[in-house]
């Protein structure tokens, strides 16, 4: 399959080099234009393997089958809208992101829409992206513009180079479900500059913002107790104990975080219902505290 990957930071370097590995002639798609990118992965067992990919080919992209979008939320519509000309109807295009809000915006993309949603836990440093959780990846679509017989092959390309993918029916539940464990692991690794691991002793501060979540999640239709949010979050954070959550990346390289799209689109959603979210608001102005003090300094 012809590949472009849209976005090379932590995940998108992951999928490029597994599904180049895998045989798949892939490029990368750079914000500053390059020749070439040198991909450098760690395992969880500590093996390095490197792999050189051209970048920024404008030929490769418009004869791509496959745009793999592995932008921040907040860079998505910016970055696709300048690149979309150059996308053929047929290219499926799949995005991977953490968060919620952009998708009413995506209409002006006519091509076959997917949307994914990983557990898959990795961080870049100096250039080195450590992948520290091999986790599950579900894909499912948000238009109609797609077949099944199209993403029956399509699963079973990305499973053979970063299993597991499977299909997913309501992508949008699973999106939630993502998105309340990222409420939870997110911030409070910023506010306590952790690994994820070591957020197991926080339990109390766990067990409040989960209640919110859970309440918050079942006026949106999906049904989640506490408990259970508990038990799921809990498993992320042992899973990827190693990892350093991706809005504490953010924070540490001063750059925005994902906050707005996270904490950010409870706190819209329960203001619409006039629901109070004491737990999500508090995260959220230390998030933006952190956040203003970064741009600040910037000027
Ligand atoms: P990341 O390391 O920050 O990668 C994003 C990349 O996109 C960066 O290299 C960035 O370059 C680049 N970029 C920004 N604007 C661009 C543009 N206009 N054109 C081309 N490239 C551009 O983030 P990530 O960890 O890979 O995460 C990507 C998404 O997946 C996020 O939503 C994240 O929350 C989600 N996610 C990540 C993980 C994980 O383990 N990493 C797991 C699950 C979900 P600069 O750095 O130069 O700006
Ligand atoms: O955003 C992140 O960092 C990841 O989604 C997760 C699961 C919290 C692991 O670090």
């Amino acid at each position: 399959m012809k590949i472009t990957i849209l976005g090379c930071g932590a995940l998108g370097r992951l999928w490029a080099y597994f599904l180049a590995k895998n045989g798949n002639d892939v490029q990368g798609w750079l914000k500053n234009k390059k020749n070439n990118i040198n991909i450098n992965i760690i395992n969880t067992h500590n093996v390095k393997n490197s792999i050189v990919l051209p970048t920024n080919n404008i030929l490769h992209l418009s004869n791509s089958n496959l745009l793999i979008v592995t932008l921040k939320i907040n860079h998505i519509i910016y970055a696709l809208k300048k690149i979309i000309k150059f996308i053929n109807n047929n290219c499926i295009i799949l995005l991977i992101y953490n968060g919620i809000g952009i998708e009413k915006k995506l209409s002006f993309i006519k091509q076959p829409l997917l949307i994914g949603v990983t557990n898959h836990a990795a961080y870049k440093n100096d250039e080195i992206v450590y992948h520290n959780y091999q986790g599950l990846t579900e894909i499912g679509k948000i238009n109609k513009h797609i077949t099944n017989i199209q993403y029956d092959f399509l699963i079973k390309i990305l499973n053979l180079s970063l299993p597991n993918v499977v299909w997913c029916k309501d992508i949008y539940a699973s999106k939630l479900k993502k998105l309340a464990v990222n409420c939870v692991v997110n911030p409070l690794t910023t506010i306590y500059n952790c690994k994820n691991g070591e957020l197991l002793k926080y339990n109390k501060s766990i067990f409040l913002i989960c209640k919110e979540l859970s309440y918050i999640l079942r006026h949106m239709g999906i049904f989640i107790s506490t408990t259970n949010l508990v038990v799921i979050t809990k498993n992320v954070i042992s899973n990827t104990k190693n990892n350093l959550s991706s809005m504490l990346q953010d924070i540490k390289n001063n750059k925005y975080s994902e906050i707005d799209y996270i904490n950010g689109y409870i706190i819209k959603y329960a203001k619409l219902h006039n629901i109070y979210v004491y737990e999500n608001i508090k995260l959220f102005n230390i998030i933006k505290h952190k956040e203003f003090n970064i741009i600040s300094c910037d000027n």
